[in-house]
């Protein structure tokens, strides 16, 4: 049987890297055409997030301030697991009153997102190759998310790997630090196990309210490559969403 990318995670991780985290760091060549994008306008668009112990991580003590990042004040928008950014692109180039951030640990995808902001030719995105879990725990300020998606998550269907999965329990804390109240997560998922997972999540998440079913799809999100293959491979796509408590 061919090697999946999840056994090669098990082999690759490194030995002194004992936290569990819900992504693999994929090859990180650029094409010739990412490349041209990134030196053309990474410093623009990709923050320079100062490390601890790895490329992914956040330096202690670093806080990101929206409105200097953006250079206005606006509503701020976060996206974790931007891909290829399409979605982020579309949202950016519908919506410019509103801000966008995204977070993506994978530099082919964050550099694919800067060939499609060149072409767009939008101004209200920034990208941040990081991962989610320290930017929520502390890299951004309390409160100042209007709206947090995560669209498809990646699964991690074998039942040894679900404690990768992002969206579970322990991540409800950090979505609630970040979101003000009133504030909207948004989630879609094509794996059928991880949206049960995902509405029960919700269903019990403090400070959380949610309809317990689920909702209706985004108009904003529009079909990336990745849902597009789900949708030929004969999955069904659930969105869901909760709003943060106001008290
Ligand atoms: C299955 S892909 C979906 C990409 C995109 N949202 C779409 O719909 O096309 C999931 C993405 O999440 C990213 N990712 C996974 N865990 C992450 C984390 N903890 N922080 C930031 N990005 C993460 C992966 O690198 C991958 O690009």
């Amino acid at each position: 049987m061919p090697e999946t990318a999840e056994d090669r995670t098990d082999r690759d991780e490194e030995p002194f890297r004992r936290e569990i985290v819900s992504f693999t760091r994929r090859g990180g060549r650029l094409s010739e055409r990412q490349q041209d994008a990134w030196d053309d306008v990474a410093e623009r668009f990709v923050v320079d997030v100062p490390r601890g112990r790895t490329s992914t991580s956040v330096a202690e003590g670093f806080t990101l301030d929206p409105s200097e990042l953006f250079g206005r004040s606006a509503p701020l928008v976060l996206e974790i697991g931007s891909g290829r950014g399409e979605s982020l692109v579309h949202a950016a180039r519908e919506n410019p009153g509103t801000d966008f951030l995204g977070l993506e640990v994978y530099v082919p995808g964050v550099a694919q997102t800067l060939i499609g902001l060149r072409h767009a030719g939008v101004e209200n995105v920034r990208l941040a190759v990081v991962d989610a879990v320290p930017a929520l725990t502390r890299m951004l300020p309390e409160q100042c998310l209007e709206e947090l998606r995560v669209w498809f998550p990646d699964p991690w269907h074998k039942t040894r790997h679900h404690k990768r999965r992002m969206v579970t329990d322990d991540f409800v804390p950090l979505v609630r630090r970040v979101l003000r109240p009133g504030g909207t997560w948004r989630l879609a998922t094509d794996w059928q196990d991880y949206a049960d997972q995902m509405l029960e999540v919700l269903g019990r998440a403090e400070g959380f309210t949610t309809s317990g079913d689920w909702a209706e799809r985004f108009a904003g999100r529009p079909v990336t490559r990745f849902e597009a293959k789900g949708t030929a491979k004969g999955r069904t796509i659930r969105d869901l969403s909760a709003t943060r408590m106001t008290a």
